[in-house]
Order: structure tokens, then sequence, then C-alpha cells
């Protein structure tokens, strides 16, 4: 048995869908007549729908109805889903294609960990859903990043210790949240924002199985 095991974030870390739910919330801003920005944007990466929602109505300084507000929950995620419709693998970000059976065939165990409802589809698309050991999504946690509940549900199903998971992840949120249970952060982006992140690599094809070796089985200088 590996000593470590990995946990995935999907959007922004296997599949290269921020930019569609970006889009999709830059709609309901524009449709609410205010504008949202790429910056702005960095905060929700990670964050729950509602949440994102939330956010976004505070940065627009707009007051809804909870019956409004589930309105425009369903019309920011028929948007997305229409954006990621036909999501092939192409949407699949560097080296992620080569890397999951790569490790799989390592051995090494890896799981994941997921803000999004709509995760199994995503991975059901690409056709990645039996390469991992567990996966746990928006619909199995109650509290959303920062807060490690995914993470620690993922680490239980895998079983693994917390401080042996090391998670991918391309947001604040996420990072945050692996940080606050020991796990072990490594962020995919930039330092400025992941600079938290025990790690940090620009993209993930600096993300390569030899690193993920490295981390699990450091090798001694
Ligand atoms: C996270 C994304 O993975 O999932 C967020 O980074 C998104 O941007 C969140 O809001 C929830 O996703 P969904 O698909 O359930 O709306
Ligand atoms: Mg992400």
């Amino acid at each position: 048995m590996a000593k470590k095991a990995i946990i995935f974030d999907l959007d922004g870390v296997i599949v290269d869908t921020a930019k569609y739910h970006y889009i999709a919330w830059r709609k309901i801003a524009n449709d609410l007549d205010f504008d949202f920005s790429e910056k702005d944007n960095e905060q929700l990466k990670g964050v729950s729908r509602v949440k994102s929602l939330d956010y976004i109505l505070e940065n627009g300084k707009i007051q809804l109805s909870q019956e409004e507000k589930d309105k425009f929950l369903v019309a920011k995620n028929d948007h997305y889903l229409s954006l990621i419709s036909n999501m092939d693998e192409s949407e699949m970000l560097p080296g992620i294609k080569e890397l999951l059976p790569a490790l799989r065939k390592a051995k090494i165990p890896f799981a994941l960990g997921s803000a999004s409802k709509n995760a199994r589809r995503i991975l059901k698309a690409l056709q990645l859903t039996d390469l991992f050991l567990a996966i746990v999504d928006g619909t199995n946690v109650s509290k959303a990043k920062p807060d490690p509940e995914v993470f620690v549900i993922a680490a239980r199903k895998i079983c693994y210790a917390p401080k042996n998971c090391i998670v991918i992840e391309d947001s604040k949120a996420g990072i945050e949240a692996a940080n606050t249970v020991n796990m072990i952060s490594v962020g995919i982006g930039s330092e400025e924002i992941l600079g938290a992140a025990d790690h940090v690599l620009k993209d993930t094809s600096k993300l390569t199985l030899e690193f993920l070796k490295n981390l699990i089985n450091p090798t001694r200088v």
C-alpha cells in the first residue's frame, strides 16, 4: 500500500471548466446590470453554487428574495450545463489524461474531492469515473470549501489519514481546506493566489508522476 494517497479537485485541475463557471456567473451579473471581473472570480473557485451567488450579489450590492435567488441558481446551472454539453477529452487539462492511468499503474490511490454537484456527470463524459477509488462531490457534503469536509470524507473513504493525503487544487478555498486538516496541499495556478499551498505548480503539465512519487516518497539528498 502506497504511503500516501491523492485527492484531486475537479474544476480547474482535471478539466478546464473553471472558465465556463466564470462565463455563466458573469452572465448572471450582467443580467443584474453589473459586471464581474476575472479577478473577483478567483474568490469563487472551489466555492459552492449557493455561496457563489451570495458573493456575486454582495459584489453587485443587490438583495434578492430566496425565490429570486433560486431562479438565478437554476439559470446559472442551465447555462453552465449548456456550455459543457459537448465536453470531451479535449477539455482535460494538460497531462491529466496520461497521469491518471499512470497513477493507477503505479498503484497510487486517488479520489475526487469536488464542490461541484455536476462532478459525476463530467467524469462520466470524460470516461474517468472508474479510475477513481472514491468520488466525493457537492452532493455529499453539507459544508462548502474552505471547510475541509469534502476532503475529510474522501480520505475516510479511501482509508488514509488526512496527513497522508495530497490535495491537488486550483482554488484558494481548496488550499485553505486542505491546510486546515494538515493535508499536503499542491496549488495549480499562481503563487500570488495560492501562496498558502505547500507546493505551487504553474499548470497541470508540471503535475507529473515523478513529482507526485517524490511527494509520496521524498528522495534523500
Ligand atoms: C467548484 C467550482 O468545483 O464547484 C466552482 O470551482 C463551482 O466554481 C462549484 O461553483 C459548484 O459547482 P456546481 O457545478 O455544483 O455548480
Ligand atoms: Mg477547482
